[in-house]
């Protein structure tokens, strides 16, 4: 295939960026998207041009590296993550936008890489059990119902990619909030902090600068992990209850 690529170039944080476009020929259907992004950084780099900035970690869909909004979506036409999106998706000829997330809450780093650290501090302010877990317990030792389990497995899924703040209008980081909230609340290991972790997730969530939810249902939709929106108004509830059981 060969393709037409516009893609976000942008030297730092400091800089004003904008779109190059870039010819490449040769593209296999059987590439992974990043795989096209290598063939056309070692184009470059032998043009002794700078390569493109893109993240990537395990390239199997499971670490949340990868980011970048293709032709106006949050990891493309597929619903899955970037690393996991293939070439045959596109079509001989065609012209491929190339973006990093847009958020004021994820400013560029360099060309389409942002920085998500503001998720990292989400988690710090209570994603986590306090309570010394030492080896892995005996299975049975807390019996957790089955539906409990497949509910926390469900938001567990996450993996912090920030599709969903990248696809929402107004930037919003509920989906991400809840998924982490929901997955440690409704376990008995999660229950002690269940109340302090909505509330100093939700607080941190508000001070990193993300957007308010209007429950567009742009984030369910972009989320490769199918994180569903529901998860969104659990989380509310979660929050209700909290602020009545807790006086700060
Ligand atoms: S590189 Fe790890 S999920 Fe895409």
């Amino acid at each position: 295939m060969k393709l037409t690529l516009r893609v976000w170039r942008q030297k730092n944080a400091d800089t004003p960026g904008a779109m190059a476009t870039y010819e490449l020929d040769g593209v296999s259907q059987d590439m992974s998207f990043l795989e096209m992004l290598d063939i056309l950084n070692e184009e470059l780099i032998v043009k002794g041009e700078e390569p493109v900035a893109f993240d990537h970690d395990c390239r199997e869909g499971i670490c949340g590296a990868c980011s970048l909004v293709i032709n106006g979506d949050a990891h493309g036409p597929e619903r899955t993550t970037t690393c996991q999106l293939h070439m045959r998706s596109f079509k001989d000829g065609d012209t491929i936008d190339i973006e990093p997330w847009r958020a004021s809450a994820f400013p560029v780093i360099k060309d389409l890489v942002v920085d998500r650290s503001a998720f990292d501090r989400v988690i710090q302010a209570g994603g986590y059990i306090t309570a010394p877990t030492g080896s892995a317990p005996e299975a049975h030792a807390t019996p957790v119902p089955k539906a409990d389990a497949d509910y926390a497995f469900e938001h567990a899924e996450c993996i912090g990619c920030g599709a969903c703040v990248a696809a929402c209008p107004n930037g919003a980081a509920m989906l991400f909030t809840s998924a982490k909230v929901n997955h440690l609340n409704v376990l008995p290991q999660g229950s002690p902090e269940r109340e302090t972790r909505v509330l100093d997730m939700v607080s941190q969530m508000d001070a990193e600068g993300f957007g308010g939810c209007t429950l567009t249902g742009e984030c369910a939709t972009a989320c490769p992990k199918g994180i569903p929106l529901f998860s969104i108004t659990s989380m509310n509830k979660e929050w209700l209850r909290a602020t009545r059981k807790v006086k700060r």
